[in-house]
């Protein structure tokens, strides 16, 4: 009886959760990240060059400005200003973001556009700083340095002597940047490159049922892939679910920057792959690799499903066709999902991250199970976005 009834109530719980209504778990995912961002941003303002990666072993621990994260925490401020309007928080977003400048000069990594176009771009967006815009434009030479025109692809890693021309699936992210120089500057160079990319990327990267491998090697005499492989993927063959992600975001904003349905195509199919696959739980959180040989019980990837969400939700946004429904609707279950108690860090804890759960790098054993500043950057551009789709005022400009 007493079992029946702890039954009864967890029921109750779990049905009171889904009935939320979406507003509220907006507010309070927003809230929660404002919250525990101030207290990340407090704890690092005097440590020099710091920036959050996780919170591992009781710590925070930060990296500096050449690593790939270090553009995520500026941008989660910078966001966060954008929703409460708060000074201080436009102040710790200045404070974070100029710490990522000298990344403008790095000609060794791809990653130019996660570092600097979520930091500066971010800032640039709601601020107009002229600064901010030369910071830009210096990192996308940096990043050109590493096209090549020939294999239409912008080199992705300087190292694995197996690679003649690594390009990996997260390199789309680093596009909205070229984008962005055209709008700028009307110079369509920029653009080219993006479009080039993104195209060779649909040629080489994808398979037949639309998974994407993570690593695509090109041979720079035919300009033909010579190999295929995982990095942090469970195999070659397989479906990291982060990389899903990279390559669902990347083809959503492809299509947002060019309106070139070719690119609308391919995001509906990728979402296609991940909204009907089988091993998707029902709670909209992917397992790190959709084939980890140890599923149910694999590890689940929170910073999978939050780039997800948010692409998925500019996904229903642009598809005008009837698909547009099951985008927002897998986008909320996610956020739901994220938002819960499960996901969703309390107040101090976690050094300040804002979600638990998101895993790195398996293969190498490395950041499992542990929060990731990039996970809490597209939960809360996630939330963002959900609720301007909603119309919802945006508080600091009453949008
Ligand atoms: N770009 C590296 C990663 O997604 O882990």
């Amino acid at each position: 009886m007493l079992l029946m009834l702890l039954a009864t109530l967890f029921q109750t719980e779990a049905v009171a959760q889904s009935d939320e209504p979406i507003a509220q778990v907006i507010e309070r995912g927003l809230q929660r990240a404002t919250s525990q961002s101030l207290l990340l941003a407090q704890s690092l303002q005097d440590k020099q060059n710091a920036l959050p990666r996780t919170f591992e072993n009781g710590k925070v621990q930060t990296v500096r400005y050449d690593h790939w994260v270090s553009g995520f925490f500026p941008g989660l401020l910078w966001m966060l200003y954008e929703n409460n309007g708060d000074e201080q928080f436009r102040r710790f977003a200045e404070l974070y973001t100029d710490r990522v400048e000298p990344a403008k000069k790095l000609t060794n990594t791809h990653d130019l556009g996660f570092m600097l176009y979520c930091s500066f771009g971010q800032g640039y967006r709601l601020t107009a700083n002229r600064h901010y815009l030369d910071v830009i434009s210096e990192g996308t030479q940096s990043l050109l340095t590493r096209w090549n025109p020939k294999l239409g692809v912008i080199r992705s890693w300087d190292f694995g002597k197996q690679w003649q021309y690594p390009v990996i699936i997260d390199n789309m992210m680093n596009l909205e940047m070229l984008c962005f120089m055209t709008h700028q500057t009307s110079d369509r160079r920029y653009m080219k490159v993006a479009e080039t990319h993104a195209q060779t990327t649909i040629r080489n990267h994808f398979r037949e049922d639309y998974s994407t491998y993570h690593v695509v090697s090109y041979d720079t005499i035919s300009g033909r892939p010579h190999a295929k492989n995982t990095a942090q993927g469970y195999a070659d063959g397989s479906a990291w679910a982060r990389g899903q992600a990279w390559g669902l975001y990347g083809y959503t904003m492809m299509y947002r920057e060019t309106h070139n349905r070719r690119y609308l195509k391919q995001a509906r199919r990728i979402a296609s792959f991940l909204l009907n696959h089988p091993r998707l739980p029902a709670d909209g959180v992917p397992y790190w690799d959709y084939d980890a040989p140890d599923i149910p019980n694999a590890k689940r990837d929170a910073s999978a499903a939050a780039i997800m969400a948010s692409a998925l939700i500019e996904l229903s946004q642009l598809d005008k066709s009837k698909m547009a429904a099951k985008w927002m609707a897998l986008a909320q279950k996610q956020l739901r999902t994220l938002s819960s108690p499960e996901y969703l860090a309390e107040e101090g804890e976690q050094g300040g991250f804002v979600l638990k759960h998101s895993v790195g790098h398996m293969p190498e054993k490395h950041e499992v199970d542990v929060p990731l500043t990039y996970a809490d950057y597209y939960y809360v551009e996630a939330l963002m976005r959900l609720k301007s789709a909603y119309g919802l005022r945006l508080t600091a400009y009453g949008l």
